[in-house]
């Protein structure tokens, strides 16, 4: 068990005195297909080494018992009356015992405390991390028999529907789904799933995080979801099959573009290359070719930051300086936007380097030295000690 986890299970014992289940949770990348999984599209992404980590019993009572270690915070609930709370952070943990009820299983109370590495905010998707962790976690106190996607997509409409952040499948899934060293191609209508090496020695993937908080809650998020939703309304007038984005190719949305709005055509342009950005992509995989790859990065975070409007200065500029490094293969920002992380591609004899110039480059122009993560592909989540029966 690494440090986190043990002064988790550390507070736990202090607090509940009982051995507890640990579960690890880990945060999420996405190498490429951003913003396309509620389009329907495809997406591809990985679960990281950085993680949250659960220690839980079930109590025979009907409270539960919520700490969140990092905040030094805790909250007490009855299971049987959950309702949307002011302390925010309740309310990831809240909303996946409401999914549960509505789904029909029938929990009792339970002691909680949570913890881990993911920086909040960051693009990383933490909230996932605490939905999916909490949902896997219960299902293996309670013993409730739920199925792996059922558990992605209860966390999900946790978040849809608790949170009111409307967001797609892909965060859940792959927290749930994740592999070490592989990614995987979402296909987010059928929910079918291929996984795809990606532990080229050549390289390291590695995150700089702006430090600049984004919040998907605020409202652009939820209005992206809403464009594209009226970009299929306009196209459905002209092709009656398209039910979603990915359904069209981008010659057919070039020929009724002067039927749309300028910014719903910006957006539903940016949505279709990138669906079809990711099937190249994987081509790239396949030929080992990540030249290719770090290209299409570029050309995601050019449409992100252009056309879907979603990125910032900060990220805009972290993506520029990179592009004169011949040591760095791909660079783009990363998650829902507005702020969080870039991700890059970068040699790997060239880390040290690479860590220096852009701590310099950025400090020099924002005042502020940005925190760079060197990231594995880890596993999704998993039980990492039962020691509770
Ligand atoms: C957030 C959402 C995801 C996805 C990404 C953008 O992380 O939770 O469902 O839409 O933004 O790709």
């Amino acid at each position: 068990m690494n440090e986190t986890a043990l002064r988790v299970r550390e507070k736990f014992l202090k607090l509940f005195k009982e051995n507890p289940l640990i579960v690890r949770s880990p945060g999420r990348i996405n190498l490429i297909g951003e913003h396309t999984d509620y389009n329907m599209g495809f997406v591809l992404p990985a679960a990281i080494d950085k993680s949250i980590y659960f220690a839980l019993t079930p109590r025979d009572d009907n409270n539960c018992f919520l700490h969140a270690f990092d905040l030094n915070d805790s909250y007490q609930h009855q299971v049987s009356n959950i309702e949307y709370q002011e302390k925010r952070w309740a309310n990831y943990l809240l909303g996946v015992i409401d999914q549960l009820k509505i789904f029909g299983y029938n929990i009792s109370g339970f002691n909680c405390v949570f913890g881990g590495n993911i920086p909040i905010g960051a693009g990383l998707s933490s909230s996932a991390a605490i939905e999916a962790g909490l949902a896997f976690s219960l299902n293996h106190i309670f013993n409730l028999g739920i199925e792996k996607l059922e558990l992605v997509k209860l966390s999900q409409k946790a978040e849809n529907q608790f949170v009111g952040v409307n967001c797609g499948i892909m965060d859940q899934f792959i927290n749930i789904f994740g592999k070490a060293s592989k990614v995987i191609k979402i296909d987010c209508r059928s929910l079918d799933y291929t996984y795809y090496p990606f532990d080229n020695n050549n390289f390291k993937i590695v995150l700089v995080n702006t430090l600049i908080h984004h919040s998907l809650a605020s409202s652009e998020y939820n209005s992206r979801r809403m464009q594209c939703e009226s970009g299929v309304k306009i196209l459905q007038n002209y092709f009656p099959n398209v039910k979603s984005l990915r359904d069209i190719t981008s010659s057919s949305l070039n020929q009724v573009e002067a039927k749309f709005d300028k910014i719903i055509y910006n957006r539903c342009k940016y949505i279709v290359d990138e669906i079809e950005r990711v099937n190249f992509a994987c081509r790239d995989l396949i030929n080992n070719d990540f030249l290719s790859f770090g290209k299409k990065m570029y050309e995601t975070h050019f449409g992100l930051s252009k056309d879907y409007e979603v990125s910032c200065s900060e990220l805009d500029y972290l993506v520029d300086q990179t592009v004169e490094k011949d040591y760095v293969f791909g660079a783009r920002m990363m998650g829902g936007g507005f702020g969080g992380c870039t991700l890059n591609l970068v040699a790997s004899d060239c880390i040290n380097e690479f860590e220096k110039e852009i701590v310099y480059e950025y400090k020099k122009k924002y005042s502020l030295i940005p925190e760079i993560y060197v990231c594995e592909i880890a596993n999704g989540t998993n039980i990492i000690s039962d020691t509770s029966n």
